[in-house]
């Protein structure tokens, strides 16, 4: 089932998430439903908050990257109560965009390695290692469990000249094609 998307300027995306159990009501369908959804927007990755969930829950599918960047042959995953236990010192600038701010592509600078821990949809432990478009996947929608979103990593006067767009969001102006909520 296809999740309307939630647009910049909804509370959600401000809000620390929660971490979930292996008791979470029908978690398997949610994140079908979530991988179906970031398909059908052509995402990468999609945080329970963009679909009005502010639990600690991620679904990445980076593989699309593969041919300009090899490191994302087979990333595709489900995160629950991430943690980043170590980000390297060397930094990298990196084009993002958001399915929750539609047309909105800017420069963003993010550790290039990063160690992280989670859980997978079974919830077994998972602790490795990320680098390149990976690791930027993984921080961009982690990110999103900590109430932030990538326009707060820019410098003020990029946020500035994105003033209108960004209201222009957050007033349902301006949406994605695909389904965003009201
Ligand atoms: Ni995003």
């Amino acid at each position: 089932m296809i999740l309307p998307i939630v647009g910049y300027g909804h509370s959600v995306l401000r809000v620390p998430t929660k971490q979930i159990d292996k008791n979470y009501p029908d978690l398997q369908e949610l994140i079908a439903n979530m991988f179906e959804t970031m398909y059908r927007a052509s995402g990468v990755g999609l945080a329970a908050p963009q679909v009005n969930l502010p639990i600690s829950l991620i679904v990445i599918d980076a593989t699309p990257f593969v041919e300009n960047y090899p490191e994302a042959e087979g990333f595709k995953c489900v995160v629950i109560n991430p943690e980043i236990l170590e980000k390297s010192d060397e930094t990298w600038t990196f084009e993002e965009g958001c399915l929750s701010l539609p047309g909105i592509h800017e420069n963003v600078v993010r550790p290039k390695t990063i160690k992280v821990r989670y859980l997978d949809e079974n919830f077994n432990t998972v602790e490795k290692e990320l680098s390149g478009v990976c690791a930027r996947v993984f921080q961009h929608e982690f990110d999103h469990l900590q109430g932030k979103v990538f326009v707060d990593r820019i410098s003020n006067l990029r946020k500035a000249f994105l003033k209108k767009k960004l209201s222009d969001i957050a007033s349902s102006k301006v949406r994605g094609d695909y389904k965003m909520l009201k």
